[in-house]
């Protein structure tokens, strides 16, 4: 019996993925460079059907025409030297997929590259980490699209399930499902850092203790918030430290680390025009926080002016600030659909705007209960232009707009950071304001530049001799 699928690449990921295609019937082989992590994966099973390989030849001809290779190898130059590893022994109409990290535009090249040799390729975003691996993630192929349909029935059926729909469509053509998983990591970060700066605010704010927090948590993860990402913030903050007895995130090194799929994100909205601020600000956080050495000496020079903060009334404040994160994750993810929108429109892609929000709704890091909203949303207005003046999300933000204005001025005279909080209220305050003071820019840079303006009440280009 051949196998009907092949994975190569067996850590965490790449293992977990196999034994969810074998727990769902696939006779899957399995490579990798190294024994040892075959040997592992083999060690685990419980009855699946998964043959291992240890010649990547054999591996080849154990699958069944047309061959589906799934590729689960740090992204960059190894996924090149295991496709040309592979290609020797491959025919027409084989099909190799990247469930890896890969930048979109490295999927176009090898898109490109194979199918000039009759050699289809997906590029997929997966996302969901290791468990989501194992039992259901979020996926997002793009690419050859008859390709896509011969490997539909074994993705849709890995992938997590919410209300009997899996989570995983077709994104769209060549690197289109690798920019889809990329804008999710940036979406991700936005989401990691307003909800530190509602816990900033908690804490350092308001003064409750990481216990009372994390109730907080709790509670908001059964309303409007509830997502990945807000339950296991619930969980961060109760876990102790075995070596002090500490809440383990008191004793974590305050320097946010990122392996690059954010940067690319606000790389590529810079390069293509499409301001996605709050994204943005969420990585350069990350980047102050690396600076910590540097931080902890501007902390002895650098302090607030004197000033009396006033008592808060706690109860009243964490709905305040419930409030601000909410319309905070609003216009992250504003800006996120907005990236994918523009872009889409740019190379001409396509992307479903409303079948990403709804295979974000379960096994991706930021599945959350609010992504039916935004998929509705796409519903009724296929062409919206930005979620915010969707009917629902214009009406939650004006509710929701004066307290977010409290929660960000009280934390900024106080003293907190809140790159993200600030970002979310200055791009909302931006993209509802009809009549800007651009006018004072394009009057500067055609003062010292004569680069020319426009008018707002005659046709053409002007220049003025300013110091006339
Ligand atoms: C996912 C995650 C994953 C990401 C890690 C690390 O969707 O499963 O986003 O793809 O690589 O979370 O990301 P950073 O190191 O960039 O935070």
């Amino acid at each position: 019996m051949l196998n009907t699928i092949g994975v190569i690449g067996l850590g965490v990921m790449g293992g977990n993925l196999a034994l969810n295609m074998a727990d769902k019937g696939e006779h899957v082989g399995v490579y990798n460079y190294t024994s040892d992590l075959t040997d592992q994966l083999m060690e685990k099973l419980e009855g699946q059907t998964i043959r291992p390989f240890y010649n990547i030849e054999a591996f080849v001809q154990s699958l069944e025409k047309p061959r589906k290779i799934f590729l689960m190898v740090t992204a960059g130059r190894a996924i090149d030297e295991v496709i040309a590893s592979l290609t020797p022994f491959l025919e027409e109409g084989d099909i190799i997929m990247d469930g890896g990290n890969s930048h979109y535009e490295d999927t176009e090249r090898r898109y490109d590259e194979l199918q000039g040799k009759g050699i289809r390729y997906l590029g997929i975003g997966i996302s969901g980490g290791a468990d989501g691996a194992r039992t259901g993630p979020s996926i997002m192929p793009g690419g050859d699209r008859e390709a896509y349909e011969q490997v539909a029935s074994i993705l849709t059926k890995i992938a997590a399930q919410v209300d009997g729909t899996p989570c995983c469509a077709y994104m769209g053509p060549r690197g289109a499902g690798h920019f889809v998983k990329m804008v999710h990591n940036g979406i991700e970060y936005a989401d990691m850092q307003l909800i530190t700066e509602a816990y900033t605010f908690l804490k350092d704010r308001l003064g409750l203790s990481v216990e009372d927090i994390a109730d907080i948590f709790e509670s908001w993860n059964q309303g409007e918030l509830k997502s990945y990402l807000i339950e296991i913030t619930a969980d961060i903050l109760r876990k102790k430290d075995d070596v002090t007895g500490l809440p383990l995130i008191d004793v974590i090194l305050d320097k946010a680390g990122q392996k690059g799929t954010g940067k690319w994100t606000s790389i590529q909205a810079i390069d293509h025009g499409i301001p996605n601020s709050i994204i943005t600000e969420s990585l350069f956080a990350r980047y102050l926080s690396s600076l910590k050495e540097e931080r902890m000496n501007a902390e002895t020079i650098l302090s607030l002016p004197e000033i009396e903060l006033q008592e808060l009334d706690k109860e009243v404040w964490i709905e305040h600030i419930r409030q601000a994160l909410y319309m905070g994750k609003i216009c992250a993810y504003a800006q996120g659909f907005t990236q994918y929108k523009m872009t889409s429109e740019q190379y001409g892609w396509n992307l479903p705007l409303k079948d990403i929000a709804l295979i974000f709704r379960g096994g991706c890091i930021i599945r959350a209960e609010f992504l039916n909203i935004i998929s509705e949303a796409y519903e009724e207005n296929y062409s919206l232009t930005n979620l915010l003046i969707s009917p629902y999300f214009a009406e939650k933000t004006k509710e929701y707009q004066r307290n977010m204005r409290k929660v960000v001025c009280e934390g900024i005279q106080s003293g907190l950071s809140f790159p993200s909080l600030g970002a979310s209220l200055t791009y909302y305050d931006s993209y509802r304001t009809g009549t800007s003071n651009a006018s004072m820019i394009q009057a500067q840079r055609d003062y010292f530049g004569a680069h020319t303006y426009e008018r707002n009440d005659i046709e053409g280009s002007f220049h003025t001799n300013w110091q006339e």
